[in-house]
């Protein structure tokens, strides 16, 4: 890789994927031009579109040039024309790349932003300045056990292996030194044997290299109700794959939208940036989408390749359209911004901010 070049693999995938990506595409394209990156894309197939292009959810193509590829950025997935009695969907197309490439620690921040605290559902003086970070297992758990469908009879199984706990959660502790040095562990070890497992390979490798780093465990139960009573109280969150998609979504309650949540996935090597929420197909082509949740994924994106002077620029322009109400129908049921609108804006702000 020389002179910042980088070659990233576009999947717009289904419903509003393609809108939100086009934005972050303008996006990036305004960071290349003020800060002289360089960055190449190449575009592939995933989920519904793949289905019906190729009838297959994940063509290998799309596998083969990933491979190839310094990063993977990705819309969503999703189409309710595919469902329970289809033998491929949209859903197994991601979930196989999260397997091949082994992106096994799924990040998840969620940040309030101050002046949107009243478009939350749960009360202002609760949830002002919440800061934490969901670190959600991605390739493991009742996602990838052995399962059975019949008619009659139907099983998941959960399982977790010492290795698969032990890698994402040396993620989630050497991120927690730059942080409040504190992890919440969110499981149901009074239940489940997997959740035994986690509490045991997280308390001995607390014990054994990260003693300056606070551990708390908490039952998940508990823990979706702390989320809506207590929010303040965490900061790095530690969870099972299971655990960690439904607690993402429940915190995208208290930053106001879902629309407004990046991701991103690492693991082996190749690392997956994508938005937490899904293809929306109701909102598909009507350009409502909110991008945010995109462009703020191709920020983390910048900040793993070290390109910190684009990933700030991001921040604080997206944080700029949010201070000047230049927000999307989820945000602001008056606003009579589109999808492309927001996209435009940012990028019309880096460039004329930061060049
Ligand atoms: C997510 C999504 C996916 C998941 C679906 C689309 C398979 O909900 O990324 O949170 O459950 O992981
Ligand atoms: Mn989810």
């Amino acid at each position: 890789m020389k002179n910042n070049e980088y070659l990233i693999t576009v999947l717009k995938g289904d419903g509003i994927g393609p809108e939100v990506i086009d934005e972050s595409l303008k996006v990036l394209n305004a960071i290349c031009n003020v800060f002289n990156y360089n960055l190449k894309f190449q575009y592939e197939y995933i989920g519904g579109n793949a289905i019906e292009k190729f009838g297959i959810s994940l063509p290998k193509k799309t596998i083969d040039n990933s491979l190839k590829s310094n990063a993977i950025l990705l819309g969503s997935i999703g189409d309710p024309k595919y469902n329970i009695n289809c033998n491929d969907t949209p859903e197994n197309g991601l979930l196989k790349l999260r397997s091949v490439m082994g992106t096994y620690c799924n990040i998840r921040p969620i940040k309030i932003y101050n002046n949107l605290a009243e478009k939350s559902c749960i009360k202002h003086n609760l949830i002002k300045n919440v800061d934490f970070i969901i670190y959600r297992e991605l390739t493991g758990g009742i996602y990838f056990g052995e399962k059975k469908y019949d008619k009659e009879y139907a099983y998941d199984t959960c399982t977790y292996t010492y290795n698969e706990i032990e890698r994402i959660s040396h993620i989630a502790f050497r991120n927690a030194f730059k942080r409040k040095k504190q992890i919440t562990l969110i499981d149901k070890a009074n239940v489940l044997s997997t959740s035994k497992l986690w509490r045991n390979v997280v308390s001995n490798i607390a014990e054994k290299y990260y003693s300056d780093i606070k551990v708390n465990y908490m039952f998940i139960d508990n823990a979706a109700m702390q989320m809506i009573i207590n929010p303040q109280q965490f900061d790095i969150i530690l969870t099972d794959n299971m655990f960690g998609d439904i607690l993402s979504d429940e915190a995208s309650a208290l930053v106001g939208s879902l629309g407004l949540l990046p991701s991103s996935s690492i693991g082996n090597n190749i690392a997956i940036y994508e938005p937490v929420h899904g293809s929306y197909p109701e909102a598909a082509g009507k350009n409502i989408a909110n991008p945010i949740g995109s462009i703020l994924s191709a920020a983390m994106m910048l900040y793993d390749f070290k390109l910190y002077k684009g990933y700030n620029a991001i921040l604080s322009s997206v944080q700029n359209s949010i201070d000047n109400n230049i927000v999307t129908q989820d945000i602001n049921s008056n606003s009579s911004y589109m999808t492309y609108d927001i996209g435009d804006y940012i990028s019309n702000y880096i460039i004329n901010n930061f060049k």
